[in-house]
């Protein structure tokens, strides 16, 4: 991993896409996974600031995200405290409730009590005042839109968030939750769904013939596409077995049993797809998912500084050619890896 250059951190600049109130890079950082406890907090402030001079200026957090629940909140806290300070608003900090935070009923889904509280827990950890978009992470079918809505429009009011967002809600019930903000005066910014080439949802149509991207992009939400490379599928990383340093082998979400023999000989005719034009499959990945207008930011999950140069290559590199496009279609297929599906979109 490279070192933040001495001195104040500049950030640097990235082309910008617009949607929703927003202005994003075309490349996001998350993170999910990296910033836990068992991360030493030296790298995870090297990747960060790395980030920032590189002008991926939008850091997308959660209440889960560590281990433990807030680590990665509390990390993010300290840079903000220090050297990321004097540039706070400069950057877009985002956080979400939804999965498990804390034991109990009020500690997941989408309760207004359990919004409420991890939204407070969240910028104690942070040391803010405010985020600037607070998601309900998942569709939580047992509580009324209209309570986590609610919820939402409660933590604009409170100016505790800038915009408020929604997280890997299916079309119909991304439509459901834009019908219950206009009805609450709620404006609902953002849509954060996971989208790659080898998990398409986002694209199928929904019960009315209209798709995520259709819904969402439709009212104007911006799109934020997380896991692009498929939680590393796409990196290219596992074409010759599963190395030791990688998400597969670290026994976390990335489960090795998704390696079958098919969705690997697609990644492999993906790579070749990536060498002839110049890229690294994890280029070739991001292009395809930004190849759509809809979308407005790639997030990514680096592990590293140099796998986030990589990914970078993409913000000003050629766009993928319809040839190409076409090569990638019978290759672009779902490897049933979208953990989301039955605990919110299938909802
Ligand atoms: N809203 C939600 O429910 C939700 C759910 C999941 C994620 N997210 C957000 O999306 C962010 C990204 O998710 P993700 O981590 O799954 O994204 P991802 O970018 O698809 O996967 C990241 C992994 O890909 C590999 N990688 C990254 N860049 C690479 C490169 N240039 N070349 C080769 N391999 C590369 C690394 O794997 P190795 O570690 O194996 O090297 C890295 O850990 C999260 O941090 C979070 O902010 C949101």
């Amino acid at each position: 991993m490279s070192d933040p250059s001495p001195g104040p951190v500049v950030p640097g600049s990235l082309p910008q896409r617009r949607a929703g109130g927003l202005s994003l890079p075309v490349l996001s950082l998350g993170l999910w996974q990296n910033f836990g406890h068992g991360v030493p907090f030296a790298d995870q402030r090297r990747l960060v600031l790395h980030a920032v001079e590189r002008g991926v200026t939008h850091l997308d957090l959660a209440n889960n995200y560590g281990p433990p629940s807030f680590a990665a909140e509390e990390s993010l806290g300290r840079l903000l405290a220090t050297d990321l300070r004097h540039v706070r608003e400069q950057l877009l900090v985002t956080t979400k409730a939804g999965y498990g935070a804390w034991a109990g009923p009020y500690g997941e889904f989408g309760s207004a009590k359990y919004l409420t509280a991890s939204l407070d827990e969240s910028l104690r950890s942070l040391g803010l005042d405010a985020v600037d978009v607070f998601y309900s992470h998942r569709y939580d079918a047992r509580t009324p839109l209209e309570e986590t809505i609610g919820a939402l429009g409660r933590a604009l009011d409170a100016g505790k968030a800038r915009l408020v967002g929604i997280s890997s809600y299916s079309a119909r019930r991304t439509a459901e939750a834009l019908e219950v903000a206009r009805g609450l005066g709620v404006h609902l910014a953002v849509h954060q769904p996971s989208y790659s080439m080898v998990n398409r949802w986002v694209e199928e149509p929904g019960d009315d013939g209209r798709s995520l991207l259709d819904v969402a992009a439709g009212a104007g939400m911006a799109v934020v596409a997380f896991s692009p490379l498929a939680q590393g599928l796409l990196g290219g990383r596992y074409s010759h077995g599963i190395p030791d340093d990688s998400r597969a082998a670290r026994g976390g979400p990335m489960r090795p049993e998704w390696l079958t023999d098919e969705t690997l000989a697609h990644v492999s005719a993906l790579e070749a797809v990536a060498r002839e034009g110049g890229r690294t499959l994890a280029q070739l990945a991001l292009a395809w998912v930004l190849r759509d207008p809809r979308v407005t930011t790639v997030l990514v999950g680096a592990r590293t500084t140099e796998q986030l140069d990589d990914s970078l290559r993409v913000a000003d590199g050629p766009a993928l050619s319809e040839e190409e496009l076409a090569t990638i279609e019978p290759h672009a297929v779902d490897a049933g890896i979208n953990l989301w599906a039955s605990r919110s979109s299938d909802l």
